[in-house]
């Protein structure tokens, strides 16, 4: 079986994506409990990834944006301190030991003090009619192909009236994006390994 770790996702949204193929297992991992029921680890992805080194093939990560978001600058200068932590987290999931990463969030800093994205997708080009700009850091992955690109440039999330729960609403995926996750990164991490596979065969063929 490989193995996937959703980091920081309370939705279940991407982990049931990739549960949903067939030879993977998918945890999701939130300091809030699992708004679904599913495979789910309650508590901090720096300690999960700590006590399980190596132990996953894939991971996609939502890190918060609340400190790194470009949309927040104007208040960047009474959180400094904040920010930096965030980098910090942003960082150390960049680093983790899993050999596939990709890693989210808005237009940010992450872009000015880590590194620039690889891509930047719209869930227009996944069948959603709307606006929300996603960055993506990635290692070891190709670049998401767009599967479903529909009209409509509404920007709903940016819309929302506030509420408690309005930050839920704005950050949980969306399934088009999910399950273009799931079909492209998944199938990308089963060939890699094919590929790794059938060369360890063949060295030893040559060996004996
Ligand atoms: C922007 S939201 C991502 C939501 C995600 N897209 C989804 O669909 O569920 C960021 C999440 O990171 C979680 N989080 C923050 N620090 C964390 C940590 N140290 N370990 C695990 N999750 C954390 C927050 O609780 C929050 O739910």
């Amino acid at each position: 079986m490989y193995r996937a770790l959703i980091a920081c996702e309370f939705s279940g949204i991407v982990r049931d994506a990739i549960q949903a193929r067939p030879g993977w297992e998918a945890l999701s991992c939130d300091l809030l409990p699992s708004e679904k029921p599913g495979p789910h680890w309650e508590g901090d992805v720096q300690q999960l990834l700590l006590n399980a080194p190596n132990h996953y093939d894939l991971m996609v990560a939502h890190p918060p944006c609340t400190h790194l978001a470009v949309s927040g600058a104007r208040w960047f200068k009474d959180k400094v301190e904040e920010q930096k932590e965030a980098l910090a987290f942003v960082q150390m999931l960049m680093d983790a030991d899993v050999p596939h990463i990709a890693l989210e969030n808005p237009i940010s800093v992450i872009s000015s003090k880590i590194r620039k994205p690889d891509q930047i997708v719209q869930p227009w080009m996944f069948g959603h009619g709307e606006t929300k700009a996603t960055c993506w850091w990635l290692k070891n992955l190709p670049k998401l192909e767009p599967t479903d690109v529909v009209e409509g440039r509404e920007g709903r999330v940016w819309k929302m009236s506030p509420s408690e729960n309005r930050w839920k609403e704005r950050s949980r995926t969306f399934p088009g994006l999910a399950k273009a996750i799931a079909d492209q990164w998944c199938a990308h991490v089963e060939k890699v390994y094919e590929i790794k596979s059938k060369e360890s065969s063949e060295s030893q063929d040559h060996t004996v």
